[in-house]
């Protein structure tokens, strides 16, 4: 049922513009202070990790990264591809990691996704359990998005991903790379991760600017139909 907004509201609305605007002023003299002096990286020891497509291209990259960043700490791979995965976690426990876990699951599938996170609450359950009971209110989960643009894996074998016009971007990103990128951004906490870091201004572009200047941008780099 459609109220009206009440007096206090009408009230306090200049005095929350007020404090987004110096909420805004904040938070970007945070970022700008972050940028010069970066934080310490967060510790993965004994941490429990699911990597989702873990088996192959930049998944299996970065539970590579992570393994070599700390040993001492559970992967839970979930993959469609079983054949695939196996090879993975041998590759994984030869370079000594402390456990690895795989499920054949496609995540697609709620019910898929569902069933195994019983499976893994059974499986690897006390660990889980102790993570939950540390934070009965507020479980302690941190959510990275990432904004990669072509990467050559097999997700986009025979896809043209080269520049046209602008030829020095292209080749810029390895595998190897985005994953070193996908891992330091996690462990630095960061809640978005733009790949290459100049990609957010794209980002910005893309989100602020006219249609047309977006369009024109992409004539004048020479971006493939493709993409
Ligand atoms: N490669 C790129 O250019 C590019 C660009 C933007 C985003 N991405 C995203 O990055 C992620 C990894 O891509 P990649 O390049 O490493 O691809 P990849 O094909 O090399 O590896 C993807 C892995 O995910 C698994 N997988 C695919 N569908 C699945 C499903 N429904 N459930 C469980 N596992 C599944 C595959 O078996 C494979 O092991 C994908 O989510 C992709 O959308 C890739």
């Amino acid at each position: 049922m459609a109220t009206s907004t009440s007096l206090h509201v009408w009230i306090l609305i200049p005095f929350e513009l007020l404090y987004l605007l110096l909420l805004t002023v904040v938070v970007q003299f945070r970022s700008l202070i972050r940028l010069l002096i970066p934080s310490e990286p967060k510790s993965i020891q004994g941490e429990i990790i699911l990597v989702t497509g873990g088996a192959k291209g930049i998944g299996r990259l970065v539970c590579h990264k992570l393994v070599e960043k700390e040993k001492n700490l559970t992967l839970v791979i979930w993959d469609v591809n079983e054949k695939a995965t196996s090879e993975t976690v041998l590759e994984l426990k030869s370079l000594g990691v402390k456990n690895v876990y795989a499920f054949q699951v496609d995540v697609s599938q709620r019910a898929q996704v569902e069933k195994t996170a019983r499976k893994v609450r059974a499986e690897i359950g006390e660990s889980v359990k102790e993570e939950v009971r540390r934070y009965p209110s507020k479980p302690n989960i941190s959510f990275t998005t990432i904004y990669p643009i072509g990467i050559p894996t097999d997700f986009i074998a025979g896809v043209n991903i080269d520049m046209d016009r602008y030829k020095f971007l292209n080749n810029m990103l390895t595998p190897e790379f985005v994953a070193s990128e996908i891992v330091e951004g996690v462990l630095a906490g960061k809640e978005h991760i733009y790949i290459p870091r100049s990609a957010r201004f794209i980002r910005y572009i893309t989100d602020n600017m006219p249609s047309e200047v977006t369009r024109k941008l992409f004539d004048f780099v020479g971006v493939p139909m493709e993409l």
